[in-house]
């Protein structure tokens, strides 16, 4: 009865989509726990390629696949992303929706922005997709849920009361046009209809598969150091990725979290503002981007690039207590002559290996970095650890050393074959 977690130990984007992807095909169910639709999974597979935002990555695969309570949903988005995989011949009759995910309203898109916008110099760099004001507004408890979808009268008088304050805002502070009830209620009765046979309880399904000894993969969205806790706060998300969180995000017991693994790029890459201590810019960060094609698949900005920050991901391995890591896009690294990785912040004059909390000091630290020898050579149609090629296989080790971590997979490559594992990923 084991759950699986699959984390992303960055600051998101570290191939979490395709490790799921490839993961789904030995497990029943697959669930997403956390985010929403800022979440961009790529995933490409015998079908094509896939950008999924909301859709759990293991859809290609025969697992169930559920949309966890701790999932803001975007009806319109997940309907969308429904029919783009049944264009492709998927069957979508298995996805299942939590009743008690909270949902993504247009007013939490309008005011994503609109708070954006009156950040300035200070702007997050958000997805724009609404994910902070839904996650503020469930705190807040004005929240509308998938099951608020499926009872036209609550709907209409909950929608009613949250619009009334929402349009204050949006007015008073603003100083722009309220949104309509009437638009709002049609438009989310609609989106009812679609999804209603998909909504139901899903703690129990997923507690229920588990009893059975079923294999339950539960997969992150965005990365550790995303967190709104331990992450780089406030330029964060605004729910938990952590694999702490997984467990509430689904609504099972944390006892039956068995195996936990930290998904790592082979270098760090961030999308939108906040300190990225290891960052490149220079042609080596530039080579990186192209080479790796690192543009964010939600709202394709170029991706900042650094080298591989071991204290942010050590820090990243002890809060999650990950069991195993996965190191994903090792080939982007195929043509470099040397390597930097990251062991330390120089900050205040001494050397540290604590991530720190303060983003004034992490905006001030310089990396201590270590030489290593690049491998100049293609990796992508390697399959077997010991024929990596040395510097390769001690880059590797390095980082397992660092994060006190062992390395269970490596990939070489986007396609689902272009894998390396070092042990077996999945007990019984
Ligand atoms: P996946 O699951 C990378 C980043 C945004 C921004 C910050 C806050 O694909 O790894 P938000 O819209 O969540 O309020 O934006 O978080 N961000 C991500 N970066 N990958 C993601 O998801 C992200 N989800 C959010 O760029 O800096
Ligand atoms: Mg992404």
């Amino acid at each position: 009865m084991p759950a699986i977690a699959v984390i992303g130990a960055h600051w998101g984007d570290e191939g979490k989509g395709r490790i799921v992807d490839l993961l789904a095909q030995k497990v029943n169910m697959v669930v997403r726990y956390s985010g929403g639709d800022n979440a961009g999974h790529t995933v490409i597979n015998p079908l094509g390629e896939f950008k999924l935002h909301l859709m759990p990555a293991g859809i290609f695969g025969p697992a169930t696949c559920i949309i966890g309570n701790g999932v803001v949903v975007n009806p319109e988005r997940l309907i969308e992303e429904i029919a783009l995989v049944e264009s492709h011949g998927v069957a979508t009759g298995k996805l299942i929706v939590s009743d008690r995910a909270n949902l993504i309203m247009p007013y939490h898109q309008l005011l994503d922005r609109l708070e954006e916008t009156s950040r300035g110099a200070k702007a997050i760099g958000t997805t724009g997709r609404g994910i902070g004001p839904a996650f503020a507004d469930k705190a807040a408890r004005l929240g509308i849920r998938a099951t608020d979808l499926l009872d036209r009268k609550y709907l209409r008088e909950r929608l009613e009361a949250v619009l009334a304050e929402k349009n204050a805002i949006i007015t008073g502070v603003y100083g722009e046009k309220p949104l309509s009830l009437e638009t709002v209620f049609n438009q989310y009765i609609k989106y009812g209809e679609r999804l209603g046979p998909h909504i139901r309880e899903t703690s129990r399904i997923i507690r229920e598969a588990l009893e059975r000894r079923d294999k339950v993969l539960l997969e992150g969205a965005q990365g550790t150091l995303l967190d709104p806790d331990f992450g780089t706060y406030p330029y964060t998300t605004s729910s938990s990725s952590l694999a702490s969180a997984a467990c509430l995000g689904v609504g099972i017991s944390p006892s039956y979290l068995k195996e936990i693994y930290g998904v790592f790029k082979a270098y760090c890459t961030r999308v939108g503002a906040g300190p990225l201590p290891t960052e490149l810019n220079d042609e080596t960060g530039e080579l990186i981007r192209q080479r790796g094609q690192e543009y964010g698949a939600t709202t394709g900005r170029p991706r900042r690039c650094g080298w591989f920050d071991a204290v942010a991901s050590r820090h990243s391995r002890l809060i999650n207590g990950f069991t195993g890591a996965i190191i994903t896009r090792l080939d982007i690294l195929d043509s470099l002559k040397t390597l930097n990785i990251c062991v330390g912040y120089r900050l205040n004059g001494g050397v540290t290996q604590d991530f720190p909390a303060s983003i004034a000091q992490l905006e001030n630290c310089q990396p201590v970095y270590e030489e290593l020898p690049g491998w100049e050579t293609d990796t992508g149609s390697i399959r077997q650890y010991r024929r990596l090629p040395l510097a390769a296989r001690r880059y590797i080790a390095r980082i397992e050393e660092l994060i006190s971590c062992p390395v269970t997979m490596i990939s070489v490559g986007s396609s689902r074959e272009q894998i390396i594992y070092r042990k077996q990923v999945i007990y019984n």
